[in-house]
């Protein structure tokens, strides 16, 4: 099937790709003329595994096409997916004006009938306001092509994304046509070949599903948190209460991991979308709005153990970070913890010294080019070189087994914060460190 996938973020380029690898013809298109050029030159614009080879593989031959235009792209396409960017808006709401302009650019454009696909996660009513536009649009130029409008949430984690895309959990889609079903059911079967994974509902319902599925696992992060947080003070162990809880199956042992705050492109933004949508409709979510204030205090934790230990003013001392990413195998630094950390730290007159195995690049250009008190290592054990402590931020597999011996000889101080409770305190002291990790003394 010929199919145009808008905008070449994560979310667009792992689409099209994954859709291109099962043998549709995909056209991905972008606005950023630099972005689509080095795309068509084979450079990624971000670090996911797997995903520079299979562009490469399908750009070679011919299935997978960048594009900077929309018209060419709709032509003999049965499916537009709009998987173009919704930040966040002043108010928490998520801002529609992207998804918009790509849905009136497809009215203009269209020139026969044609499957219309929101994949970008956007709030309940957006497919009717997608409708509208390109309704109004065609309006304007006086022709009657019929569209239907659909909505697929994409539930794909950064890290896992052509994984999670090739062998998904569940394809929701909503439809409120025939036309628009069958089109989706027939790109979609490919990747469910023995068990049938297909979700079909209504337009809003899987509006709302891609929300209740992100809202529900940052619930889980920040009441993990909130009891950890409690263990601490009456002196109970987490990471034991976590093994005894994760046992019931109802609950089960995924994300309730404790740690420094959840960040990334998704929870934060659409916890607080929905807490917007709830108030807008007149009713306060009471739940979400705490799971938003838990995760932003419990970002502040790692240095709130560090002036319990230091002491208030953190001048002429020196930390060293592991991980900037907000989680491991990305180099994505959107709401990452170590944001609020290294802007703590600084506030309080502290210099950083940072190392990161992938994200180091993302965050001096964009994120930290104004944190003037952090330096870049080359490797984890270069960052500890006469720091005063290490702090563990983000749980990459190489920091999971590190020379520890070495890491004591570098260390000033052999004092570990680790916001990822990854190893056990009688372990670490075994090798001489002063150990603090979250929700356990
Ligand atoms: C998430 C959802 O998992 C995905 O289904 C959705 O479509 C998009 O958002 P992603 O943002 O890529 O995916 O990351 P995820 O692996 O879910 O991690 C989110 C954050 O939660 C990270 O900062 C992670 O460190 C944190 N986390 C996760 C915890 O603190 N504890 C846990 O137990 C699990």
């Amino acid at each position: 099937m010929k199919i145009s996938v808008i905008g070449t973020g994560y979310v667009g380029l792992v689409t099209g790709t994954c859709f291109a690898q099962m043998g549709n013809a995909v056209t991905c298109v972008d606005v950023d003329e630099a972005k689509i050029a080095k795309l068509q030159e084979g450079i990624i614009p971000i670090y996911e595994p797997g995903l520079e080879e299979m562009v490469k593989q399908n750009a070679q031959k011919g299935s997978l096409v960048f594009s900077t235009r929309l018209p060419e792209s709709l032509q003999g396409a049965q499916a537009v997916f709009i998987a173009v960017g919704t930040p966040m808006g002043e108010d928490g709401s998520a801002d529609l004006r992207y998804v918009l302009a790509v849905a009136q650019g497809i009215g203009e454009h269209m020139e026969h009938p044609l499957v219309v696909v929101t994949k970008s996660t956007v709030p309940v009513g957006t497919a009717d306001k997608v409708r509208q536009s390109i309704a109004k649009a065609l309006e304007k130029r006086g022709l009657a092509v019929p569209f239907y409008v659909a909505s697929n949430p994409e539930f794909l984690k950064e890290g896992a994304a052509i994984k999670d895309f090739m062998k998904p959990d569940r394809v929701v889609v909503g439809t409120d046509a025939p036309e628009a079903l069958e089109v989706l059911k027939e790109l979609y079967t490919p990747f469910m070949l023995h068990h049938d994974r297909f979700i079909a509902m209504d337009i809003k319902s899987a509006e709302m599903t891609k929300y209740a599925a992100n809202a529900m696992l940052a619930t889980k992060i920040s009441f993990m948190n909130e009891i950890a947080n409690i263990c601490e003070r009456v002196g109970a162990d987490v990471n034991q209460v976590r093994n005894g809880i994760g046992s019931d199956s109802r609950i089960g042992y995924s994300f309730i991991y404790p740690g420094c705050g959840y960040g990334g492109s998704c929870f934060p933004k659409d916890v607080q979308a929905l807490v917007k949508t709830a108030k807008d409709y007149g009713y306060t979510p009471r739940i979400l709005e705490s799971v938003e204030a838990v995760n932003a205090d419990q970002k502040t934790l790692l240095v709130q153990k560090i002036v319990a230990r230091f002491g208030e003013d953190l001048h002429g001392f020196t930390f060293a970070l592991w991980g900037l990413a907000f989680k491991p195998e990305t180099d994505d630094m959107r709401e990452a913890a170590s944001l609020t950390l290294i802007h703590l730290l600084g506030e309080r007159g502290a210099k950083v010294v940072a190392y990161d195995p992938k994200a180091m690049e993302e965050a001096q250009k964009h994120y930290l080019k104004e944190a003037l008190h952090v330096h870049y290592v080359k490797s984890k054990y270069d960052a500890l070189d006469g720091v005063d402590a290490l702090v563990l931020v983000t749980e990459w597999q190489e920091f999971r087994s590190p020379d520890f011996v070495e890491m004591k000889q570098r260390l000033k101080n052999p004092i570990f914060f680790d916001g990822r409770n990854q190893f056990t305190k009688s372990k670490m002291q075994k090798y001489g460190f002063e150990y603090h990790q979250i929700g356990a003394l």
